[in-house]
C-alpha cells in the first residue's frame, strides 16, 4: 500500500547506503515489518510539517537562535579533557556541565538531537555543519581510549572508572552515569537518522557495543542493582538502535535494562509510585512502549498503558506537569502539593513522547491527544521565557499560591536558566521540544489523515499528492481552517476535544451535518477530495473548572484548551484565593484575558502559557457558578 513501512521514508535510503545489502535485507527489513505492524498510523516525516506565524513558532525560533549562538568549543570541553584531547583553549562550562560536576556532558546529546531536528525542519546548514562536526570531534574522542585506558567505544565526560563504581556499589558523588550515556546515545542515533551522517552511525554503534561489552557478564541481579540508580532510557534508545539497524543484538541489550522492580507492579496494574523520583521512570516506559513495538510482548504494552493511565489521571496537575520536589507522592494528591517545585519539565517532556507511542498503537483513541495538547500549551509551551531572545527556560513551574515561573531551587539558580551556568536536565529536554513542536499535529495510514493539534502549518503528504494548509488561532479563536491542495480519495479525521461540546464542521461553507462531530471522538471526513477544498471547524469554548482529585473545592480555571491564571503582579499571596466564577467575564475576543473577582479585589485572567515575569495563581477556591450567558 502506500505506505508499508513506518519509519520515515529518507532513514530507508540513509540506511541502505549506510550498512551491507544483506544486513538491511535480513535485518532492517525484519525489524522494520515488526515495529510497524503494531502500528495503526505513522508520524510524517520532521521536513514535511512547517509551522506557521504563531506563538509555538516564537519559542521555535528563540530555541534556534540559542542553538546557533552556543560556543560548540566550550561544550566539547569536558569530552575532549576525560579523553585526554587538547580543550583548545575553550572556557569550560558551568552548571550541570562544569567539570567537577559528576554528571557533566549529559547535555550536549540535547544539543545534537535538536540541532538533528533543526536541520530535519528547516534544512538549515548552520544546525547540520554544528551536529556533524561535534560528532566527528566525539570520534576522535573514541579513538583516543586506549591512551587514557578507556576500554573501546566509550565516549564521556567523566572517566570510565565511574561505571565500575557503580557496579561495585561504590558510588558516591550523585553520580548517574547511564543517565549520561542515554542522552549522548540518543542524540548521536538522531544525527545518524536525520541526518544521514556515517561517522554518528560508527561512533554510534561503537558506544553502543561498549554498553554491550560493559553488561554481557553480568549476573541478572548484579544488572538490576545497577538499575537502581536513573539511567535514562537505556531500554528505549537500543530498541531504536535495534530497529534502526536489524540487528537483533541490540533488542538483547534493551531488554538487560528492563527495570523488574519499576515494571513488575505496572505489569500487575499496581500503581506503586509514591516516594519514586518521578522522571527517573517515565523514560523506562517510552522503552517498554518502544520493546513492545519490537517483540510483540504484550507485558511491555500493559506496562507503558499503565504507566501513562496512573500518571495522567492520579498524579498530574491540571496543567498537564507532575510531580512535586521531583517525586511522585500517592495516588491523586494534587492539592496536597502545590508548591514552588511542582512540575518538572522533563516529565511532560517525556510523558509527550510516550502519550505519542501509546497513540500510534490505538489511533482511535482521542484520550492520548487531549493529555497531549493540556501538557504541551499549559505546561511546555509556557516553560520558555519570550523576553529571552535565546528562550531560557525554567525547571520546575510552580503552582503554590502567587507561584511564578523561573523560581527554583538554589542549585538551579532560582532563576531562568542561562547560556552556559546552568545546562540543567529540563534545559535540554526544551531544546528538544522547542525544535519539533510540528511533530505530532498530524499523522496518517494509508488512507487517512489525522489532525491532532490546531496549530497554524503547512503539511505536505507526497504519496497522496496533497498539501494541507492549516490556519487559526486557536487556543484564542475557536475555529480552525483547513485547506486541502491536490485531490483524491481519503479520510480526514480530526480530534473533537472532550470538552469541545456543540463541535461544527462545515466543507466549503456548507455544514457537514451527517458528520458526527462527539467531543472525546474523531470526526471523520471520507472523500474525493477536490483542489481548493476547505474544511472548517469550531470548537465552542466555555469556561470550566478542573478539580484537584483528593480536594474537589480546589480547582483550576480552564477556557477551552487553556488553563487560565489570575495575575497578581509582584504581589505576594499568603493563602489560596476565593474567585467568585460569576465575576469571570472575556474582555476581548482577540486574547485569552478575563477581568474576574477574588477575595474581593479585581483580577485579570489570562492563559497561563503567557504568565512570565508575574506572580500568579492556578488552584483557586471558588464561590457561585459561571455566568455563560
Ligand atoms: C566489545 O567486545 C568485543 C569482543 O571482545 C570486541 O570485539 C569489540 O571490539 C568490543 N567493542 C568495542 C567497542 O570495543
Ligand atoms: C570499585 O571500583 C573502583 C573503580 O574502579 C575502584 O577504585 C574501587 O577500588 C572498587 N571498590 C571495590 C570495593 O571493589
Ligand atoms: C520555595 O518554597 C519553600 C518551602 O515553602 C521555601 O523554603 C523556599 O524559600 C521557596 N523558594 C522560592 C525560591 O520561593
Ligand atoms: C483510551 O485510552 C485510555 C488510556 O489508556 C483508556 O483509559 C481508555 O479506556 C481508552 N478508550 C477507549 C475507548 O479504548
Amino acid at each position: 500500500m502506500i505506505h508499508t513501512k513506518g519509519w520515515r521514508k529518507p532513514l530507508a535510503i540513509f540506511v541502505y547506503a549506510c550498512l551491507s545489502l544483506s544486513s538491511f535485507v535480513n535485518g532492517q527489513s525484519d525489524a522494520g515489518t515488526t515495529y510497524d505492524a503494531k502500528a495503526q498510523a505513522f508520524e510524517f516525516d520532521l521536513g514535511g510539517v512547517e509551522l506557521s506565524q504563531d506563538r509555538f513558532l516564537d519559542n521555535q525560533g528563540r530555541t534556534l537562535a540559542y542553538l546557533k549562538d552556543i560556543d560548540v568549543e566550550r561544550l566539547l570541553y569536558v569530552f575532549r579533557t576525560t579523553h585526554g584531547l587538547s580543550t583548545q583553549q575553550a572556557t569550560p562550562n558551568g552548571g550541570w556541565d562544569s567539570p567537577d560536576f559528576p554528571f557533566r556532558s549529559h547535555v550536549q546529546g540535547h544539543f545534537l538531537t535538536a540541532w538533528a531536528q533543526c536541520y530535519a525542519v528547516l534544512q538549515d546548514q548552520t544546525c547540520y555543519d554544528r551536529a556533524t562536526y561535534f560528532v566527528a570531534e566525539l570520534a576522535k574522542c573514541q579513538a583516543n581510549n586506549e591512551a587514557v585506558g578507556f576500554t573501546g567505544g566509550y565516549v564521556s565526560g567523566f572517566p570510565e572508572s565511574e561505571f565500575a563504581k557503580l557496579g561495585n556499589g561504590t558510588l558516591t558523588n550523585g553520580n548517574v552515569p547511564y543517565y549520561a550515556v542515554h542522552k549522548t546515545l540518543a542524540g548521536i542515533l538522531d544525527v545518524w537518522r536525520l541526518t544521514g551522517d556515517n561517522t554518528a552511525r560508527d561512533v554510534l554503534l561503537s558506544f553502543a557495543s561498549w554498553v554491550d561489552n560493559r553488561t554481557k557478564s553480568l549476573s541478572y541481579d548484579a544488572m538490576q542493582k545497577i538499575l537502581q540508580t536513573e539511567f535514562g532510557g537505556m531500554n528505549d534508545v537500543l530498541a531504536e538502535i535495534y530497529h534502526q539497524t536489524g540487528d537483533e543484538k541490540w533488542l538483547t541489550v534493551a531488554q538487560r535494562f528492563d527495570h523488574a522492580a519499576v515494571f513488575d507492579p505496572l505489569a500487575a496494574g499496581k500503581d506503586e509510585f509514591d516516594g519514586l523520583h518521578a522522571n527517573t521512570q517515565v523514560p523506562k516506559w517510552i522503552g517498554a512502549a518502544r520493546e513492545y513495538r519490537a517483540t510483540g510482548d504484550s507485558r511491555y504494552l500493559d506496562i507503558a498503558r499503565n504507566a501513562w493511565e496512573f500518571v495522567v489521571k492520579s498524579h498530574t496537575y491540571a496543567i498537564g506537569g507532575n510531580s512535586q520536589a521531583e517525586h511522585f507522592h500517592a495516588p491523586n494528591a494534587i492539592a496536597a502539593y502545590l508548591t514552588n517545585d511542582t512540575c518538572e519539565a522533563c516529565n511532560s517532556y517525556n510523558m509527550l513522547k510516550l502519550t505519542r507511542e501509546l497513540w500510534l498503537l490505538d489511533s482511535d483513541n482521542t484520550t492520548y491527544f487531549d493529555f497531549y495538547e493540556t501538557s504541551l500549551l499549559n505546561h511546555l509551551l509556557g516553560q520558555q521565557n519570550p523576553d529571552d531572545s535565546h528562550g531560557h527556560i525554567t525547571y520546575f513551574t510552580p503552582l503554590n499560591a502567587g507561584g511564578r515561573r523561573g523560581i527554583g531551587p538554589a542549585w538551579g539558580g532560582g532563576t531562568w536558566s542561562t547560556d552556559y551556568d546552568s545546562f540543567w536536565c529540563c534545559q535540554g529536554t526544551a531544546l528538544e521540544t522547542n525544535t519539533k513542536l510540528m511533530d505530532s499535529i498530524y499523522f496518517h495510514d494509508d488512507s487517512t489523515l489525522f489532525i491532532n493539534l490546531f496549530m497554524s502549518s503547512v503539511l505536505k503528504w507526497p504519496e497522496m499528492g496533497v498539501t494541507l494548509t492549516q490556519s487559526t488561532t486557536y487556543p484564542i479563536g475557536d475555529t480552525s481552517q483547513l485547506k486541502v491542495s491536490g485531490q483524491g480519495d481519503w479520510t480526514m479525521k480530526i480530534r473533537i476535544p472532550t470538552w469541545a461540546s456543540g463541535a461544527e464542521l462545515t466543507l466549503n461553507g456548507e455544514p457537514l451535518s451527517d458528520v458526527k462531530a462527539t467531543p472525546g471522538t474523531y470526526a471523520e471526513i471520507s472523500r474525493t477530495w477536490a483542489d481548493g477544498d476547505v474544511v472548517e471547524f469550531r470548537f465552542p469554548m466555555s469556561l470550566r473548572t478542573i478539580a484537584a482529585n483528593d480536594d474537589p473545592s480546589m480547582v483550576a480555571i480552564a477556557y477551552g484548551p487553556t488553563v487560565l491564571c489570575g495575575n497578581y503582579g509582584d504581589q505576594t499571596l499568603s493563602g489560596t484565593p476565593t474567585l467568585a466564577l460569576d465575576s469571570i467575564k472575556r474582555s476581548s475576543d482577540s486574547g485569552l484575558d478575563f477581568t474576574s473577582t477574588a477575595d474581593g479585589k479585581d483580577v485579570t485572567l489570562s492563559a497561563f502559557y503567557d504568565a512570565q515575569g508575574y506572580n500568579y495563581n492556578v488552584y483557586w477556591t471558588t464561590t457561585g457558578n459561571f455566568d455563560q450567558a
